[in-house]
């Protein structure tokens, strides 16, 4: 029995030779150095989990919202936060002050009456908003913390910095950003009212509004022959009404125009007054910019903003023979007929789109681009017709034109120069495009005399090179003839 007992003794001998617990204990330094080391521990413990319940706390109690500057809603929050709110009461008028601004600043040139009277050739408007930092909004009764802040990194495609809003309420608000949002973006709506928004990618890989909004262009602004405007119309307003009749049948819910015909005819122009009509941006790519490639154009389809006619200028580049450089080493566009052919109905096409192409060359085009769901309607927009000349005195002049007379005289004098393209006349068939009957009422405005005397103008230029046969014996002269001997 005494082997245990010793056994015993031995192990707790032991055990105090290692931790030797109670010298410890014992010494009064040392036990006061536990204590404070114990206290600070339990501090440091206890601030952890305060920091931690708080972080709960707030996580539980809070919402945040958080908007990215690549989203179409940012520039509308924004706006939003610099609209004015009276605020009622002396501390909620403290807290919801903004004490950082930052600024946007856009100038208009005026017309030379108003530049005199202002004393200055433009006039600058200033619009301010909540510059970075946190501010405070009383939205509806509810307080709104904003944080908006630029982190360190950038679009590495438009080098822009990235940019956060954040919006913080507590939990039981949080249905306020709903209406938070439903005001900024009937806002921004309003905004927009009576403006078409071009969209561009020339210089960024992404689409970029091109400048500001622009004014709409009436659609009686354009003047295409009789007819030709009313059925593009009708057929686009048709197509827009039978979205379920696609979705239904399992069809793509597109559709493509082809509008081909001579420079300065009118094609973009309808095109723009036509998305004004409907109240639809347009997203315009040229395929014969330098640089447009065909895994470029398919991107950009997928990323094509809302309500948006999608317009594909100079079709007709994706046909031509790029492999012959020009005289500047350029070796055209990019964009080969597959490619644009998958952009048009592809993966890439999205499932919901109105194209336009234009082009000046129909002859470049490819037969397999005239199929339902590519091109479904082409129409030719063509040099002026008499019914155009006609219509467009009227948009000049019509007012000061009683009875019509001088119409009659004007349309007869193009005729008689045999601008109609008729084949009676002498000579070769000659054409005149809406652009310079344009620009001959621009030269003449309201001056119905002025623009009958200077429709000779009309005639198109043929820019012939100057005396070919001394221009050609020069050139062989200095190239290879030899000297006469
Ligand atoms: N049919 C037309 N009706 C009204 N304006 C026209 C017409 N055709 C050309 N224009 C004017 O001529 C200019 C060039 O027209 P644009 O639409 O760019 O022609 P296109 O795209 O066919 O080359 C614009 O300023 C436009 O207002
Ligand atoms: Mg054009």
């Amino acid at each position: 029995m005494a082997a245990p007992s010793d056994g015993g003794a031995t192990a707790a001998s032991a055990s105090s030779s290692i931790l030797n617990l109670s010298s410890i204990t014992e010494n009064p330094v040392f036990a006061g150095g536990l204590g404070l080391a114990s206290i600070g521990a339990a501090a440091a413990y206890a601030r952890r989990g305060f920091i931690s319940g708080a972080g709960l706390l707030k996580r539980r109690m809070l919402v945040n919202v958080e908007i990215s500057r690549q989203d179409p809603s940012y520039p509308w929050i924004l706006a939003w936060l610099s609209e004015p709110r009276p605020v009622q009461g002396f501390i909620a008028s403290r807290i919801t002050r903004i004490h950082n601004l930052s600024i946007t600043t856009t100038t208009t040139s005026l017309a030379p009456s108003a530049a005199a009277a202002q004393g200055a050739p433009t006039s600058a408007s200033f619009f301010l908003q909540p510059g970075y930092g946190r501010h405070v909004v009383l939205f509806n009764g509810r307080y709104i913390a904003i944080d908006r802040e630029k982190h360190s990194t950038a679009n590495m495609n438009t080098g822009e910095p990235h940019e956060v809003v954040t919006l913080t309420t507590l939990w039981s608000n949080r249905h306020v950003f709903e209406d938070v949002f439903m005001e900024a973006h009937s806002l921004a709506a309003k905004a927009h009212e009576g403006k078409t928004i071009v969209y561009s990618a020339a210089r960024a890989l992404d689409w970029l509004p091109l400048g500001e909004p622009r004014k709409k262009r009436p659609l009686g602004s354009v003047v295409l022959d009789e007819g030709v405007k009313d059925r593009i119309v009708d057929d686009v307003k048709d197509f827009l009404e039978r979205q379920e009749w696609y979705v239904d049948r399992g069809i793509p819910y597109r559709r493509g125009y082809l509008l081909y015909g001579p420079p300065g005819s009118g094609k973009s122009s309808f095109i723009q007054a036509l998305a004004g009509e409907l109240d639809y941006s347009v997203a315009m790519i040229n395929l014969s910019e330098m640089g447009m490639t065909d895994d470029r154009l398919a991107y950009l389809l997928t990323k094509l903003p809302k309500r948006t006619i999608l317009l594909l200028e100079d079709a007709d580049a994706a046909f031509v023979n790029r492999r012959q450089k020009d005289a500047d080493g350029y070796s055209g566009a990019a964009v080969t007929f597959s490619g644009l052919l998958n952009a048009l109905d592809g993966v890439a096409a999205g499932e919901e789109r109105i194209a336009f192409l234009t082009t000046n060359h129909i002859d470049r085009l490819d037969p397999a681009l005239i199929r339902p769901g590519r091109v479904d309607m082409m129409c030719h927009i063509g040099e002026a017709t008499k019914y155009q000349a006609a219509q467009m005195w009227d948009r000049f002049y019509g007012d000061m034109d009683e009875g019509g007379k001088n119409r009659e005289r004007f349309v007869k004098r193009l005729d008689e120069l045999g601008l109609f393209g008729e084949a009676h006349r002498r000579g070769p068939k000659r054409h005149t495009s809406t652009a310079a009957i344009q620009g001959l009422f621009l030269f003449n405005k309201n001056d119905m005399e002025g623009a009958i005397d200077m429709a000779e103008g009309l005639i198109p230029k043929t820019f012939e090179p100057e005396d070919e046969g001394t221009a050609v014996q020069q050139q062989d002269g200095a190239r290879t003839t030899p000297p006469p001997l």
